[in-house]
């Protein structure tokens, strides 16, 4: 699927873009402030419907104004268009619109404009909290796996059923065979697919991370959420005493984790940023590599600032690897040049002037 056209209006200094773009390498260049991440921001809405700069609506929303709009026309890889619209309105009601019906839920847009984000902010997938890293490898695992959104869904349920009966202080034996049987069925359905997923994504992350660094003790591993090789029925009932008394369950597939290790150590301890920065960098690409090649599926990757903390080799690589993936990139820089030779010859570069909140192709 490729972004078209797109529309913005009333989105942070939007105040009302319309712009084409190429189905290949599209670069947003203009000065600090001009607008540049906030189209990335628009078409990130349009694939997961929230921002990945603030979940605030109110910060999103042009400041006086009291909703955004974002049209944008896509094609998906057969060459047929789909129309997709968005309202946010500061009042909290929304609506969308695909194919001139409405939509219910932003979960069917994930799967129909999946898009990869690479920003300044990439370090915190190593250094920030296991969520974003469950997050990652979920969002690799419900493109692969139609399954897996079924039985994700089904474990949020069981799970806040559950919390909320250990809540009471206590819990009778048929309370609990109404619950965790179920749970535990999900569990390990929920833990076979990120297993087999992450068994998929390692060679192919190893691969395009050599290519930015040499890091040859870097181990990306996997918690499920409860201790590995054991039963997750035995671990709810060893726990059951302590959940009691916290009100929730600690272990399960809530908790799961990709654990990245530099000699057994926390990765976030020992890398650098800029290596981290990189180590994100090839965990992102090879999630955009396995969605195309094993599902023959493009994904729309965001690349802000690429040139920030980055030296020109790294650049060129990362720019190279994009390429190959041939797919739709919307990549942003200060000025037109940061990026020049940096592409493999003869790839096409569109470019796009942004100032003042304008776009306009150059
Ligand atoms: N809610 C808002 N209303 C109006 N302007 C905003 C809002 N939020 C941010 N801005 C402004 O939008 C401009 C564009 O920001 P941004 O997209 O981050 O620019 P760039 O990525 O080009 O540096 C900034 O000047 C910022 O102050
Ligand atoms: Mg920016």
């Amino acid at each position: 699927m490729s972004v078209q056209q797109l529309s913005i209006q009333r989105l942070r200094n939007l105040d009302h873009v319309d712009v084409n773009f190429g189905s290949g390498i599209n670069l947003l260049y203009g000065a600090n402030a001009s607008g540049k991440t906030s189209v990335l921001e628009a078409i990130h809405m349009l694939s997961l419907g929230r921002s990945f700069r603030s979940l605030k609506l109110a910060s999103l929303i042009t400041q006086n104004k009291t909703d955004c709009l974002l049209f944008a026309k896509l094609q998906n890889q057969q060459g047929v268009p789909v129309a997709l619209g968005m309202n946010r309105r500061l009042d909290g009601d929304h609506s969308i619109r695909l194919n001139g019906e409405s939509l219910t839920s932003t979960a069917e847009l994930a799967s129909l404009l999946p898009v990869q984000l690479i920003d300044p902010s990439s370090a915190s997938l190593i250094e920030g909290g296991p969520s974003l890293r469950r997050q990652y490898l979920d969002w690799g695992v419900y493109h692969h796996n139609a399954a897996f959104f079924g039985l994700w869904k089904q474990a949020q349920r069981l799970l806040k059923q559950r919390n909320s009966a250990l809540k009471c202080g206590t819990m009778s034996a048929s309370v609990r065979a109404s619950f965790d049987p179920g749970l535990v069925q999900v569990a390990e359905q929920i833990n076979c697919l990120r297993e087999a997923y992450l068994k998929l994504l390692e060679p192919m992350f190893f691969e395009l991370l050599a290519g930015l660094v040499d890091l040859p003790d870097l181990k990306l591993g996997y918690y499920c959420g409860w201790t590995a090789n054991r039963p997750y029925a035995e671990i709810l009932d060893e726990t059951l005493e302590r959940d009691l008394h916290l009100g929730y369950t600690q272990r399960g597939p809530q908790r799961a984790d990709v654990k990245l290790t530099l000699s057994g150590v926390n990765a976030a301890e020992r890398l650098s940023r800029g290596h981290q920065k990189l180590v994100v960098v090839a965990l992102r690409l090879a999630q955009g590599k396995l969605l195309s090649e094993v599902q023959g599926r493009n994904c729309v990757f965001l690349v802000d600032d690429l040139a920030a903390e980055l030296d020109w080799a790294h650049r060129r690589e990362i720019c190279r690897q994009l390429a190959k993936l041939n797919t739709q990139v919307f990549v942003t820089s200060v000025g037109p040049n940061e990026l020049t030779d940096c592409w493999p010859k003869g790839i096409q570069v569109n470019m796009f002037h942004v100032k003042h909140g304008q776009v306009s192709p150059s």
